[in-house]
C-alpha cells in the first residue's frame, strides 16, 4: 500500500470525531485493490463488520463476493469502502442506518481522502444510502443500472444493496445484469486482460447466502 494512504487509514482508525466512537468496536476503514480499479461504496458497518474490522463480511458481503466472482473478480482487485466508517446503532444497540449527517460529516472527513489515492476508474454505490452521498438528489429505483458522473470526474455505477437483492431476490437477474455491466464499462476502460463472462447461472437460489 502506498505510504500516504497507510498513514491516512491509520488515521481513519484512530478516528475519534464523532458520537459514533462511542458504541463502535473499531473503525471499520475499508479494504484497498490496487489504484485505478474499481471501488464498491457501501453504507455503513453492521455487526460482524464492526467485530472484524472489514467491510461486507456479513450476509451481504456474501452475496457481493459471489457477485464480484461472477464478473472474474475477487476482494483483492477491488477496494471496498463504506461511507460511515463507524457502526451506526440505534438505543437497543442494534444496527441502524446512518443518519444524513453521519454521512456528510464521516464520508466528507475521510471517503473522499481515499478516493483520492485509490483514483477508480469506477465507483459502484451499493443502495441509496451510498449513492445519496454522492448524488443528494438521486434516488436509486431510479438510477441503478447507470453511470452518474462526480465533480471531480470520477464515473460513479449506481446500483442495489447486496441486502435489498437479499430481500427481493426476484431482483438478482438485474443485479446480474448490473455487474456484468460494471464488467463491460471496467474492461472498455482498461487495457489489461478481460475479465471472464458471467458464471452467476452456477449460484443456484438465495440459500447460497444463508
Ligand atoms: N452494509 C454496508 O453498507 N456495509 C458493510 O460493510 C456491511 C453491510
Amino acid at each position: 500500500m502506498d505510504d500516504k494512504l497507510a498513514e491516512l487509514t491509520s488515521e481513519i482508525k484512530k478516528c475519534e470525531a464523532c458520537h459514533l466512537k462511542e458504541n463502535r468496536t473499531q473503525v471499520v476503514p475499508g479494504v484497498y485493490g490496487p489504484k485505478n480499479s474499481l471501488c464498491f461504496i457501501g453504507e455503513a458497518p453492521g455487526f460482524y463488520e464492526d467485530r472484524d474490522g472489514v467491510p461486507f463480511v456479513g450476509r451481504s458481503g456474501k452475496l457481493l463476493d459471489k457477485m464480484l466472482d461472477s464478473i472474474g473478480f475477487s476482494r483483492k482487485d477491488v477496494s471496498i469502502l463504506n461511507v460511515v466508517k463507524c457502526r451506526p446503532t440505534d438505543e437497543k444497540k442494534d444496527n441502524r442506518t446512518p443518519k444524513e449527517s453521519e454521512l456528510r460529516f464521516c464520508g466528507d472527513k475521510w471517503l473522499f481522502k481515499q478516493l483520492k489515492f485509490l483514483t477508480p476508474k469506477l465507483i459502484v454505490t451499493l443502495g441509496g444510502i451510498s449513492l445519496k452521498f454522492f448524488f443528494p438528489t438521486a434516488k436509486v429505483t431510479k438510477s441503478a443500472g447507470n453511470i452518474l458522473t462526480l465533480e471531480e470526474g470520477y464515473p460513479v455505477f449506481a446500483t442495489f444493496h447486496p441486502a435489498y437483492i437479499l430481500r427481493n431476490y426476484n431482483k438478482i437477474e438485474e443485479y446480474d445484469g448490473h455487474f456484468q455491466k460494471i464488467a463491460e464499462v471496467y474492461n472498455q476502460t482498461n487495457g489489461e486482460k478481460s475479465r471472464k463472462k458471467s458464471k452467476r447461472s452456477e449460484q443456484k437460489s438465495l440459500t447460497d447466502f444463508i
